[in-house]
Order: structure tokens, then C-alpha cells, then sequence
């Protein structure tokens, strides 16, 4: 069941958003099995914690079944830590396709909210940033480089830029479709200097460098309820591809 489950969950996530990578089954953590009122069945994995203070992470393998899907294997992951002994801080996560708007709906039911997304950017163009900001590039190892800009002499923001090579097996292979790709750490720009240009002087100046080591694409981790962060990043062309959703404290997990 588990299989079909999967190779379902992969057609749906294309469906969903082209740019994900085919679902694939997790190896770890306690089994859960949930019957819908048809009698259609789907699964999950929930790991344990592995960090302090607890943290729950539920894999859903829902086939095509949406929000009836979703809805139901978290009734089941409630159930299971019901049944489990957790600490008053315990939290449960989910990292699921940013566009399904189906899920969305039984994580919000279910007490879940967001708490930090992975934004993809695969196209090319840049807005203008204006010209009277310096940036300068170092490399403390061959795979990162890191950007620092100045405006009128005065330090005015940095960004590191890491080229990573996703691998299928690999941890990242499980979000982001294989090849290369920059993840950009940053930018932050110092408070009284912002809204100057220099952050988007960074961000042009980044997605460049990948450029010319011939990487398209590039991959940050950002606050979802941060509304400059969003708009900033949506004008340089990022878009979110996963959320992760978190009950936090377990207990307003229904
Ligand atoms: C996000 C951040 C890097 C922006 O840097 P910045 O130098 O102020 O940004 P820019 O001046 O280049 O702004 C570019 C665009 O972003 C948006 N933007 C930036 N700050 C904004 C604000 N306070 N309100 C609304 N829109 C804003 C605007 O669309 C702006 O274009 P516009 O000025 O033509 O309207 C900066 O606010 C920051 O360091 N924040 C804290 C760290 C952070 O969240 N980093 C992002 C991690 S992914």
C-alpha cells in the first residue's frame, strides 16, 4: 500500500508544483495508518525527537487524497501521541508543497501554523539596484563565497552564497529536484541603512556569481510571517516551495 501511496503522492506533487521532487518513503520513525469513510487508506511516518526541547516529525504519504488525506493522518498522529509520553514544550512539524492549498486547509484545522519556508528562484533577471553601492567578494572555502556591501565607505549588509550539488539519496534530494544550486544564507543589512538598495545590490550581485560558475537556480530558508522578507524576496524572484508547519506546544495539535 505504502508504494502506490508514494508513486500517487509523486503525480499529485507534479501536479501541484513541477518544480518538486519525486516523494519518496522515509525510513525512520513509528508507522501510522489511517482508513478514510470510503475505506481508502493512507500512511505516515512520525519520527522521534531527536532534539531538545522535543520535536515530532510527521511524513504524511497520502497518495492523492488531499485534504480528506491530510485530515486524516493527522487524526492519526494526534491519536499515536496521545499514546506517547511528551514534554510540556513537545512540537509537532510538517514540511509540505507550499501550493497545496488542499492540505493547507487540514494542517490550519488541525492547530498547525507556519513557521519557515524553503523559496526557490530559478529564473534570470534582477531589478535594478542603484550604482553607489560597493560590493565586495571573498571566499573562505571553494564552495561559498561571501558578499559584503558598502554604501558612501560605511558597511551596509553581507550575504553568503553556498553552491551545493543535490544528490537523489542525499538529505536535500528529498526537497529540491537534483543538480546544482545556490543557497543563500542572508542577506541582512544593517537597520539603519536599509530600504537603500543595497540589500537587492546584494541579491543581483549573488544570483551573478552563481551565474558565472554556471548555477541557475538558488534556494533560501525564510520566516513566512516576516512581511518585508516576502515582499523583498518575491521582487528578486523567490518563491516558496515548501512550508514547514509546526504545532507548538503539541497541545494545540487537535
Ligand atoms: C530584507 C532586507 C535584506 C532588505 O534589505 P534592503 O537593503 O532594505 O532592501 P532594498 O532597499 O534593496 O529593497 C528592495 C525591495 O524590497 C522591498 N522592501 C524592502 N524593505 C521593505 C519595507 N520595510 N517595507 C516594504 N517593502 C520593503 C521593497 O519592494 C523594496 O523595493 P522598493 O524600495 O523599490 O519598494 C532587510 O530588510 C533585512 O536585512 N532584514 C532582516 C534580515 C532578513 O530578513 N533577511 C532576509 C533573509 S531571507
Amino acid at each position: 500500500m505504502r508504494a502506490e501511496l508514494v508513486v500517487a503522492q509523486t503525480h499529485r506533487f507534479t501536479r501541484i508544483d513541477p518544480l518538486l521532487p519525486p516523494a519518496r518513503p522515509v525510513a525512520e520513525g513509528l508507522e501510522l495508518v489511517a482508513t478514510l469513510p470510503d475505506g481508502d487508506r493512507v500512511a505516515g511516518k512520525l519520527s522521534a525527537p531527536t532534539t531538545a526541547p522535543e520535536n515530532w516529525m510527521l511524513h504524511p504519504v497520502i497518495g492523492d487524497k488531499g485534504t480528506r488525506g491530510m485530515d486524516a493522518i493527522l487524526r492519526a498522529a494526534r491519536a499515536a501521541l496521545d499514546g506517547t509520553e511528551t514534554q510540556p514544550a513537545a512540537s509537532c512539524t510538517v514540511t509540505w508543497p507550499s501550493r497545496d492549498a488542499e492540505a493547507t486547509r487540514a494542517l490550519l484545522d488541525h492547530g498547525f501554523a507556519p513557521s519557515s519556508a524553503l523559496a526557490i528562484r530559478t529564473a534570470s533577471g534582477e531589478p535594478a539596484s542603484p550604482g553607489d553601492i560597493r560590493i565586495r567578494t571573498s571566499r573562505p572555502c571553494l564552495d561559498t563565497f561571501v558578499l559584503d556591501a558598502e554604501l558612501a565607505g560605511a558597511p551596509a549588509g553581507t550575504v553568503t552564497v553556498s553552491e551545493v550539488d543535490v544528490a537523489d539519496a542525499g538529505p536535500l534530494g528529498a526537497l529540491l529536484l537534483t543538480g546544482r544550486w545556490g543557497l543563500l544564507r542572508g542577506p541582512l543589512v544593517p537597520e539603519t541603512v536599509r530600504r537603500r538598495g543595497s540589500g537587492s545590490a546584494l541579491m543581483a550581485a549573488a544570483h551573478a556569481e552563481l551565474g558565472r560558475a554556471g548555477i541557475g537556480r538558488s534556494h533560501l530558508v525564510h520566516d513566512p510571517h516576516d512581511p518585508v522578507t516576502t515582499v523583498f524576496l518575491h521582487r528578486h524572484g523567490y518563491r516558496p516551495l515548501w512550508t514547514t508547519w509546526t504545532a507548538r506546544p503539541l497541545s494545540v495539535m487537535r
